[in-house]
């Protein structure tokens, strides 16, 4: 494909280069093995206030102060070790500057989750190496090339038995595996390249490169694609050294298993959910028997399609008659990030008032939370009509909310959530406006019981299947044979 396009002496250039390349990679490597190996076996671990026979575990994860998702990850995984095999040593290599004590206070505070002191700290200076902001051009390559330096160090000052990256730096696994004699592991929560990124420089999209001279080249798009293979493979090649790979939904599984080739053999461990203010609702609706109401929860942003929600309310209400249509209702919460979505806010309004049912359907913009758990307290049903969401959180609170869900049949929606459970259903799905009307009107014509069997079913699957035991289960079960491994050695 890509020789169709080129010149046949670029072509040539480009092989050269790639030989050169791949001479001067080869004797770095093998330079470099030598003395890595001798500066690491000459500076054992500095830690030596643990027993020097326990076995000891290194998260890297340079970030771990954030208070984000990946880290609710990392302090969860470490709570279920240290509560599993309290003797192991559990180490952070980190390049934030915070002491222990307040660290624990942080995670406690922000999770949680209480952890047991016996965790040590590990600090790293080399952060600028894998900010983005050193990299203005190749960042990712660069960054990821980055990481590799920051790994040297982090060896250096601690050597593990067990290594986890928990940050997606790829390129740390094989480095750890290698050097360190290391059992290895990985938790990918977003693959560093996709295939969607593949597919996006490849129709020249502006949107993802916002660089106009790229897009319009044939031969730099060319070359963009070169790059964004050949790191591919090499992200692969490094991934593969991983003994455990762990990965955060199905989404994730279906790239890490096309970039990285099937033998990566990852396996999903979903991040626990905090649902429990949704599942605190009552499962009976608190309103009018009457009534029906309709909810969705989502940023207005244009892949939502949040106008595939009206249309297929407008179609579900043609079904019904005058008495019964006046008593439904669609509320679609949400919130707005800059000008484009309260543009959208207005484009639905208009599209609702075209249709005649402007009355029927109520817009909530920035709702406060209080609000929005009233709300979903009355709430029937619920619609989340993306294409291909990558998860789909808000199904999951909704579904604890204890509304019936009727998600977009594909993505997550499809893979992960809204599956059956225990032999019943746990909500429905639909792929275009009609089917969405259809489903609204097979709810509509339940009665109370039919409805609290698929909601309540619902809640107990999302709170059974992203709760924080079966995370931590989930954990302990697939990372079992790194400990025995370690053990056994
Ligand atoms: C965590 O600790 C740092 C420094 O001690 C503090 O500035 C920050 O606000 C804390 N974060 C949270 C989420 O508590
Ligand atoms: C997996 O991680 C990505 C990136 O942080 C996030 O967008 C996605 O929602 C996560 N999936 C789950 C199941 O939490
Ligand atoms: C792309 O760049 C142009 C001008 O350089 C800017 O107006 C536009 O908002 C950018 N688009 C995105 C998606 O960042
Ligand atoms: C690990 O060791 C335990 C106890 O020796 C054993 O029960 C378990 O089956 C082993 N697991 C794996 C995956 O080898």
């Amino acid at each position: 494909m890509l020789s169709n396009h080129l010149p046949a002496y670029l072509l040539q250039i480009i092989c050269l280069l790639i030989i050169i390349l791949k001479t001067i990679l080869i004797a770095t490597c093998v330079f470099y093995w030598f003395k890595v190996k001798r500066y690491v076996t000459r500076h054992k671990s500095p830690i030596t206030s643990t027993n020097p026979r326990a076995i000891k575990i290194a998260f890297f994860h340079p970030y771990c102060n954030g208070g984000g998702g990946g880290e609710r990850v990392l302090w969860q995984t470490i709570h279920a070790i240290q509560i599993k095999y309290p003797a192991v040593v559990c180490v952070v290599y980190t390049c934030d500057n915070i002491n222990l004590k307040d660290l624990l206070d942080n995670i406690s505070r922000a999770f949680y989750i209480d952890l047991l002191p016996n965790i040590e700290l590990v600090y790293l200076n080399g952060i600028r190496y894998i900010e983005p902001k050193t990299y203005p051009r190749f960042t990712i390559l660069l960054q990821n090339l980055g990481s590799l330096l920051l790994a040297h160090e982090a060896l250096h000052k601690f050597q593990p038995d067990i290594f986890v990256d928990t940050i997606g730096y790829a390129f740390t696994i094989p480095y750890f595996k290698v050097f360190g004699r290391a059992a290895t592991c990985c938790y990918v929560h977003y693959p560093t390249v996709s295939t969607d990124m593949l597919e996006k420089v490849k129709s020249r999209k502006d949107s993802f490169n916002n660089d106009t001279k790229i897009s319009t080249s044939v031969i730099l798009t060319n070359l963009k694609i070169l790059y964004y293979r050949t790191f591919g493979y090499i992200y692969g090649f490094a991934g593969l050294r991983s003994d455990v790979t762990l990965v955060n939904s199905s989404w994730t599984k279906g790239h890490i298993d096309a970039i990285w080739g099937p033998r990566a053999n990852a396996e999903i461990v979903y991040p626990p959910c905090d649902t429990s203010t949704f599942s605190g609702l009552h499962l009976t609706r608190q309103k009018p028997e009457d009534r029906f109401i309709i909810c969705s929860l989502g940023q207005f942003r244009p892949e939502k399609n949040h106008a595939c929600q009206i249309r297929a309310f407008n179609i579900f209400l043609q079904g019904l008659d005058e008495v019964s249509s006046g008593l439904c209702e669609l509320h679609m919460i949400g919130s707005c990030r800059d000008h484009d979505d309260i543009r959208r806010v207005q484009e639905l309004k208009l599209l609702s008032e075209s249709l005649g049912i402007e009355r029927r359907v109520k817009f909530h913009i920035k709702l406060p939370f209080t609000e929005l758990l009233q709300c979903l307290s009355v709430c029937d049903v619920a619609m989340h009509t993306m294409e291909n969401e990558h998860f789909g959180i808000s199904l999951v609170e909704m579904m604890a909310a204890g509304c019936i869900m009727i998600g977009h049949d594909s993505g997550g929606p499809k893979f992960d959530i809204i599956c059956d459970y225990e032999g019943d259903k746990t909500g429905f799905l639909a792929k275009d406006e009609i089917g969405f009307a259809e489903k609204l009107k097979e709810v509509y014509l339940m009665n109370l019981e039919e409805r609290m069997a698929i909601s309540s079913n619902g809640r107990k699957y999302v709170l059974d299947k992203f709760s924080i035991d079966t995370f931590e289960r989930e954990i302990i079960l697939k990372t079992e044979r790194l400990f025995n491994q370690s053990i056994a050695s």
